[in-house]
């Protein structure tokens, strides 16, 4: 399992010291929440704080777009250098052209799949994305509870992975921690991404880090 920490989640007063910290912990990735307040009820960072992030991290980010106008945002933070943008399907009329886009700017295309959304909505786009992002609370805000429904989801969206792309990622987002872990690494999930449960553990980001490497 790869652990992808979500800097929702962090403390902003103290994003550089936070971002280096789960960096030097030993995770995978380092997550970002876009929110745009239209296409979520939440409004979370641009270019100028993304800067800030690429700069402090010693891993990869994961640039989660929750936004109108996808396009818009692409072209703002490609100059980052992410490894994945992940855009949600939902908010999206053309998104095999977006895929394509983002690709052609030497970023790894995801799509994001909304709790209500089938599995069967990303079929076509799989031979062309490096990675399927399922939520697993509505999008909008940190520390919010699980929804188990996605967990069948994500062991259908296994089955088309493994028969279309098999080195598409799995990806989950929202509400991850010590206790579902191990039930999503079971459904077929790859990587985690997990925002309050790493920055409020008790022993520290290491501890929790390790905790969801399963
Ligand atoms: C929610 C975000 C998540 C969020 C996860 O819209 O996409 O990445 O930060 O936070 P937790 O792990 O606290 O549910
Ligand atoms: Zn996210």
């Amino acid at each position: 399992m790869l652990v992808a920490p979500s800097v929702l989640s962090a403390d902003f007063g103290n994003l550089d010291r936070d971002v280096k910290a789960i960096c030097e912990a030993g995770c995978d990735l380092v997550h970002v929440d876009v929110m745009d307040g239209h296409f979520v009820p939440n409004l979370t960072i641009g270019p100028v704080v993304v800067s800030a992030i690429a700069k402090a991290a010693s891993k990869p980010l994961d640039i989660h777009l929750m936004v109108e106008n996808n396009t818009f945002f692409v072209d703002l933070f490609a100059p980052f250098k992410p490894r994945y943008i992940s855009f949600h399907i939902e908010e999206e009329k053309n998104p095999h052209r977006l895929v394509q886009y983002i690709r052609s700017l030497g970023i790894r295309p995801a799509i994001v799949l909304n709790p209500h959304t089938p599995a069967e909505a990303v079929e076509y786009l799989l031979p062309s994305v490096d990675m399927v992002l399922v939520m697993s609370v509505n999008p909008g805000f940190g520390g919010q509870s699980f929804i188990p429904e996605v967990v069948e989801k994500i062991k259908r969206l296994k089955v088309l992975r493994d028969r279309i792309n098999p080195e598409c990622l799995i990806q989950i987002d929202g509400g991850v921690n010590d206790v579902n872990i191990e039930m999503l690494d079971g459904a077929g999930v790859d990587i985690c991404v997990a925002g309050s449960y790493v920055f409020k553990h008790a022993e520290g980001l290491k501890k929790a880090i390790d905790s969801l490497k399963v």
